[in-house]
This record gives structure tokens, C-alpha cells and sequence, in this order.
């Protein structure tokens, strides 16, 4: 692939766009950017230093000192909040909730708009998240928005926590789902929003090898347009 796109894979969460987009990454050999993560971190930041969400001027001097790195690798990246390795710890359901609870703070979307149009600006890269074709990069040169059944995506996310010994019912996964589904989407500032000219892509039933093929494909056969 000689020419370096700019790729925005949006969608709801456990809809598969982060596993696609990693996988479309590493048989592009591209940067793949998990804007999600980067919300994440600021939600334990802002948990580490016992900021309350509602108090907008310590939010403020935080994102002036907040430093988020991401290590890229192709065994996974790694998420290194003002040099601490965070990528296990962003994946707890604590701060599952508070990333989503930040995420519509006004001034923390516009400092990690900044720092992912900055990451993305050379292209070559895939940045997955919710705001990605509508805010980030709304000239991106490929958009896909995936989606899937409530059913399917909390199922997904169950076997995930299952895995890695979380013991929690389906139906808590389900309804923290659905709890997270709405606060996305229906926030103020850039809501989880499909992109007029994205791809829908319902990964209800796709394996993950079928999800990265269609992307893969699609991109190949339309890039001499762009
Ligand atoms: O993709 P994820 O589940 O790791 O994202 C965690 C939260 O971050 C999600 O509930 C909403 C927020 N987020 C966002 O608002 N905009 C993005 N581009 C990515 C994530």
C-alpha cells in the first residue's frame, strides 16, 4: 500500500472495531490509534486525583499536565499515562464507566481531538473510536461504522470478562452496555454518530477474520478513487 490513508472505524462499544481495526492495521502495516483508550486514561487520571466530574478547573490544569503515550507494537499497544503502564488498568469496569462519563466533558474532547488529529496527521493510520468520520477526521479517506445486535455485542463482552476472570453476571455486562450505548450517543458535544458517507457494517454474524477481509477488500478495491 503506497499511499498512506487516513482509516475511521466508529461504532458502539464491543461492536469488533477495535479487534478489526487492529487486524486491518497489522495486514496494512499501518498505525492503529485506540481513541477509546485515550478517554480512558483520562477517566483514571481524574479517579487517581480524586477530581469530581463537575469541577471543570481542576479538569482543566489536568489535561495541562495529563501526558498520554501510546506504545505501538504488533503484540498490542500499550496506553503509558505521564509514564506509568496503564493498559491492563484502563480495561477495569470502573473505569470502563468513567470514560464514558468523561467522554462529554466539552474540554476533554477537544484536548484529545487535538492529540489524535496530531497522531493521525502524517496518515498511514487507523483510529477507532465514536467521533472518528463525524469529528476527528471528517475528510478521512475511508469510514466504516460498525455495529451489531445489544444481544450479540453484550455476549461479546461477557466471554471477554469471563476470560480474563471477572466474575460478573450477563446481565450486568448487558445492562452497563445498554447504560453506555445511551450516554454515547445521546451526549451533547459529538455523539456516536454514523458518518453520512461510512460503511454500515453489521458484525452480528462476521467472525472477526471476515470483518478485517471485508474492510481489506473494500479499501483495495476503492483506493485508486482517492
Ligand atoms: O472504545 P471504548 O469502549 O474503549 O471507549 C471508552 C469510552 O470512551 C466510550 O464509552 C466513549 C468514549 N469515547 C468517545 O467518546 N470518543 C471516542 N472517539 C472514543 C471513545
Amino acid at each position: 500500500m503506497k499511499k498512506k490513508f487516513v482509516i475511521a472505524v466508529d461504532g458502539p462499544a464491543a461492536s469488533g472495531k477495535s479487534t478489526t481495526a487492529k487486524g486491518l492495521a497489522k495486514k496494512l502495516e499501518y498505525v492503529y490509534i485506540d481513541t477509546g483508550a485515550m478517554y480512558r486514561a483520562c477517566g483514571l487520571y481524574a479517579l487517581n486525583k480524586n477530581i469530581p466530574l463537575s469541577d471543570l478547573e481542576a479538569l482543566k490544569s489536568m489535561l495541562e499536565t495529563i501526558d498520554i503515550k501510546i506504545e505501538y507494537s504488533n503484540s498490542g499497544n500499550k496506553i503509558f499515562l505521564n509514564g506509568e503502564d496503564v493498559t491492563n488498568r484502563i480495561r477495569e469496569e470502573e473505569i470502563t464507566k468513567i470514560s464514558s462519563e468523561i467522554a462529554v466533558i466539552g474540554i476533554v474532547r477537544k484536548k484529545m481531538v487535538e492529540l489524535q488529529r496530531k497522531m493521525g496527521e502524517n496518515g498511514g493510520v487507523i483510529l477507532d473510536g465514536r467521533d472518528i468520520g463525524t469529528v476527528v477526521f471528517p475528510n478521512a479517506d475511508f469510514k466504516f461504522f460498525m455495529s451489531a445486535s445489544v444481544q450479540v455485542r453484550a455476549t461479546r463482552r461477557w466471554e471477554e470478562l469471563k476470560a480474563r476472570g471477572v466474575e460478573i453476571s450477563y446481565e450486568e455486562v448487558e445492562k452497563e452496555l445498554i447504560w453506555r450505548d445511551k450516554n454515547d450517543s445521546t451526549r451533547e458535544i459529538s455523539p456516536l454518530r454514523k458518518a453520512d458517507d461510512a460503511i454500515l457494517i453489521d458484525t452480528s454474524n462476521l467472525s472477526i477474520e471476515e470483518q478485517v477481509e471485508f474492510l481489506y477488500n473494500y479499501i483495495i478495491e476503492n483506493m485508486e478513487k482517492k
